[in-house]
């Protein structure tokens, strides 16, 4: 079967009752047993939730795995990966760039308990070697990456870090399984942020860890529900409704990221590009072999001031200022003050994360109308600067 065929059908039956064409939300918390202890396959919600399991079997199919778990949030997914495989002593290694809240409960939650995080270069193999210990339990790695767009060699990575006994996991929020499959490339757990394409509309937060060995998920079911951070049914049905336009949309936003990220590098005022699509990125012939697509989002360097950043980030006419990724309608965003803002500016610095920075996640509208309301800001900007000389020459 393929992708979009699955997406429609994958996990998703009539409702046997009453042939109900979209499965009902099972809005409940708890369910009638037959005898005491004798269910027909549910007892609790937080346990298990028949939408919920809907959801959890198309996840698993899209990325070709048997084991899915949804969580209320892309964070809380991470968290149970991290709390299944790090105790106090363990390492864990991370890209330099790396989504902000990862880098903070990292460091503010699991180092604190005594966990090593060595952030590095992953992108150089003598690095990656020199980081893994014995101690080393995971490796983690976003590709492309939030918000630079870096894209790393999953499967290079994965033989590293499996013949130092790692796991490697991968956050495949921004490619999604439609134009990446990291079991295939040698991952041990893929985590994402439903939040983002895979719900797709910005109306809920959901997270989702999948794994292909019983083994390697059986503790992050067990956190799921001994820890309970799951996500309602209805925001379950909403993502199930989503995914079912996950091809088309996809395919819809890697058009217009692939037209934006052209427009911008044309552009006089855009001192550099990141969209792994384009021929100069770093990434792009890595991107060409492991990824179907080049995904959806593009981040640019405006070449001028932070105040000019502002104030393009804060004016237009398509692009909402907002958090967040991965919806029908098109956002824009300030990492360094926005997503970001956890990383000290020291760290952010290091990490080659400019504040001139600008992160777009193009919707699903024309790409005409997107294009047009960039170039249109960037204009702005140009004149602003040129009427700001004008009057200083008075
Ligand atoms: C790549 C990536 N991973 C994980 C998360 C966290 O997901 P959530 O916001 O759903 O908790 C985000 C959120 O922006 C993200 O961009």
């Amino acid at each position: 079967m393929e992708f979009s065929t699955r997406t429609i059908h994958a996990g998703q039956p009539s409702e046997p009752g009453t042939g109900a064409l979209i499965a009902p939300i099972f809005q409940t918390s708890t369910y009638e047993q037959d005898a005491p202890g004798c269910h027909r396959g549910f007892d609790y919600s937080r346990t298990n939730n028949p939408t919920r399991a809907r959801l959890e079997a198309v996840l698993a199919d899209l990325e070709g795995v048997p084991h899915a778990a949804a969580f209320a949030t892309g964070l809380a997914a991470e968290n149970a990966v991290l709390q299944a495989y790090l105790r106090p002593g363990d390492e864990i290694v991370v890209p330099l760039d790396v989504y902000g809240g990862t880098y903070r409960i990292l460091n503010r939650v699991f180092q604190p308990q005594g966990c090593v995080v060595r952030q590095i270069d992953i992108a150089d193999p003598a690095a990656l070697s020199g980081a893994l210990t014995d101690r080393t339990k995971l490796v983690w790695i976003e590709s492309p990456t939030n918000p630079r767009l870096l894209v790393y060699d999953i499967a290079a990575i994965a033989g590293a870090a499996h013949a130092r006994g790692a796991l490697l996991v991968v956050d495949n929020t921004f490619a999604t399984p439609y134009f990446q499959q990291p079991f295939t490339l040698g991952a041990d757990i893929v985590v994402h942020s439903v939040t983002k394409y895979l719900a797709g509309h910005s109306d809920l937060v959901q997270g989702a860890v999948l794994a292909k060995d019983p083994a390697v998920f059986e503790p992050i079911k067990f956190l799921q529900n001994a820890t309970g951070a799951v996500p309602s049914p209805f925001d379950c049905w909403l993502t199930l409704r989503g995914l079912k336009t996950l091809e088309l949309r996809m395919q819809r936003h890697a058009e217009n990221a692939q037209a934006i990220a052209a427009a911008l590098h044309a552009h006089p005022l855009v001192r550099r590009v990141y969209f792994p699509g384009l021929p100069d990125h770093p990434g792009h012939d890595i991107a060409s072999r492991q990824m179907t697509g080049f995904g959806g989002m593009v981040s640019f360097e405006l070449d001028g001031s932070v105040e000019e950043v502002v104030s393009f980030v804060s004016s237009r006419q398509f692009f909402a200022l907002g958090e967040s990724l991965g919806g029908v309608k098109s956002l824009v965003c300030h990492p360094a003050r926005m997503t970001h803002a956890s990383v000290p500016p020291d760290v952010r610095a290091s990490l080659g994360l400019s504040d001139m920075l600008i992160r777009l996640s193009p919707g699903c509208e024309h790409k005409k109308d997107l294009v047009q309301d960039l170039v249109a800001g960037l204009d702005a900007v140009q004149r602003a600067r040129e009427a700001r000389t004008a009057f200083a020459d008075v």
